[in-house]
């Protein structure tokens, strides 16, 4: 398979889409980002890379964090997790209070805000140094030990974080969260602030692609079975409520972010980035969408 010359005209084919959609203008930092950039990697478990257009350029991975932060409290909790936040795909928006309040803070999954502000929670308690044990990992898994927090995002989303605010203060009243509500915001902003580009992204996912080769970053271990679960909820809860479009259109888990960012892993087969930053109203990278899309379909590479 070509991949290079698939990505190109892929390219080519998504281009009249180039100016569909509005890029996040909710952290006012991320308003400042060239919305007409895209750029697309994928990486193939036997080794191979195919990267066009803006593939190196580092972009606020925001909601893909998430990912990692289950990785990580998978590895540290085990099963207990699941007392913490479910794994019900949510048919919600990603930063929605009503379902919080109708379940009584209990979020229904690690991926929408509220499961990753209760996780942001769990690594506050459990380990010695959260922000540099939580970059030390993402740096091990993605083999790159220039990958940083963006502290100007993380403050600018503070500065106008209300929605995120109000879910910790349900969460801390339904004796969903431990610690002090300013410092899991904290850390939740700044595990968003993370840049990577798409090719640091695809190189990470591998590690979740691969889940038959065991999963060992800077001491976080994660069994086969592990992998294979948290692929299964990226499957059900990666685009929020348009999980089931993605599942529909692309064929493979993934994860978005509101950076314009999309990952996807075709398990055993390849992890693919791609970023674009122009959104649709779920808050999904368009141009991202109709990439993997096209990808799936011309290589007929996909789980179903
Ligand atoms: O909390 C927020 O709203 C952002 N830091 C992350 C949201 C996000 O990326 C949703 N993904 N599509």
């Amino acid at each position: 398979m070509d991949y290079l010359q698939i990505l190109e005209r892929i390219h080519k084919a998504i281009l009249p889409y180039s100016k569909e959609g509005k890029q996040a203008d909710y952290i006012p930092e991320l308003a400042n980002v060239n919305p007409d950039q895209f750029g697309m990697c994928i990486h193939t478990l036997s080794g191979e890379t195919a990267a066009i257009e803006s593939a190196d350029t580092r972009f606020s991975i925001q909601s893909i964090s998430k990912v990692f932060a289950l990785a990580m409290c998978h590895s540290i909790k085990g099963d207990a997790l699941w007392k913490r936040v479910g794994k019900e795909p949510s048919g919600t928006a990603f930063n929605s209070l009503v379902q919080l309040e109708m379940e009584k803070g209990l979020p229904r999954n690690p991926f929408i805000n509220a499961g990753a502000i209760v996780m942001a929670d769990i690594l506050l308690s459990h380990l010695s140094n959260p922000e540099e044990d939580f970059l030390r990992f993402v740096r091990a898994v993605a083999n790159n030990n220039t990958i940083e927090y963006n502290h100007s995002v993380a403050l600018s989303e503070r500065s106008t974080g209300y929605l995120n605010a109000a879910i910790a203060n349900l969460l801390k009243y339904h004796g969903t969260i431990e610690n002090d509500i300013e410092e899991v915001l904290h850390f939740y902003f700044l595990m968003c602030s993370i840049e990577m580009s798409c090719r640091e992204l695809a190189v990470a996912f591998a590690a979740f692609a691969n889940h038959n080769r065991p999963f060992d970053y800077a001491g976080i271990t994660l069994t086969t079975s592990q992998v294979k679960r948290i692929n299964a909820i990226m499957q059900t809860c990666g685009f929020y409520d348009e999980a089931g479009e993605f599942a529909y259109l692309v064929g493979l888990p993934g994860k978005s972010g509101v950076g314009g960012g999309i990952v996807a892993i075709y398990p055993l087969r390849y992890s693919v980035a791609v970023w674009s930053p122009r959104l649709n109203s779920k808050g999904n990278s368009v141009m991202g969408i109709k990439a993997l899309e096209l990808l799936t379909t011309e290589t007929a590479e996909s789980i179903f």
